[in-house]
């Protein structure tokens, strides 16, 4: 697959199966992530690679219990009003099942965080297609990035003291019939042109 095939074919995936990834092909994204450009050429975006399911149950419940005590307003954006919907009710996941979730933290004092980081989730998920995999950004993490038990949780797994998450990404295999991810092409329904010649 070329690169501009593996761009415009690459749709999220929210069904995996169980299978791990081989640790060749998660090299090979995380190359493409580590390749991603950034401001400045900085490069201070941090990767937390895990793999553990029971890291991200643990993940899954301190999010569950954040959202559950957040109240949804007039003007909470509807993926949020979602999740603090599904966490007072109990049972909310937001991982899809995925084998492999990757935090991307980046230094809280930097303005870029969020581009360097979104330009590297991007890197990925083109990566995991062109390889058969499936992905999903995934943008729990970056909502509740200043919430203290998150916070200590992460810190406790590899993230620095200055730094905070600003996205993640899940990938694996997609649990489709075929095995391959779904890459039809996306109906525009915005996303303006405008030439100025
Ligand atoms: C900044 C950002 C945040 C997103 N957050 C989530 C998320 O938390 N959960 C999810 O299932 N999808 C998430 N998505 C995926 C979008 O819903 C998806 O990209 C969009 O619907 C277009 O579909 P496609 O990725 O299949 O082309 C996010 C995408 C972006 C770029």
């Amino acid at each position: 697959m070329d690169a501009l095939q593996a761009i415009l074919t690459r749709r999220s995936t929210r069904n995996y199966l169980p299978d791990a990834i081989e640790p060749e092909k998660l090299d090979r994204i995380l190359e493409a992530a580590r390749q991603a450009p950034s401001g400045g050429n900085n490069q201070t975006n941090h990767f937390l690679v895990i793999r553990s399911r029971e890291v991200i149950q643990k993940l899954i419940a301190i999010t569950e219990t954040a959202f559950a005590h957040m109240e949804i307003e007039e003007n909470t954006y509807t993926s949020l009003k979602h999740a603090i919907a599904a966490s007072k009710k109990g049972g909310y996941v937001f991982c899809y099942n995925a084998p492999v979730l990757i935090a991307v933290a980046n230094r809280r004092d930097y303005g870029n965080n969020l581009a360097d980081c979104a330009c590297a989730i991007e890197n990925m998920m083109v990566a995991a297609n062109a390889l058969d995999l499936g992905s999903c950004w995934i943008n729990q993490l970056r909502w509740l990035n200043e919430d203290q038990a998150l916070v200590d949780y992460l810190r406790a797994l590899g993230m620095r003291e200055n730094e905070r998450v600003y996205g993640a990404v899940i990938i694996g295999y997609p649990a489709t019939e075929s095995g391959l991810p779904n890459r039809n092409l996306m109906a525009q329904k915005g996303n303006e042109i405008t030439y100025i010649d």
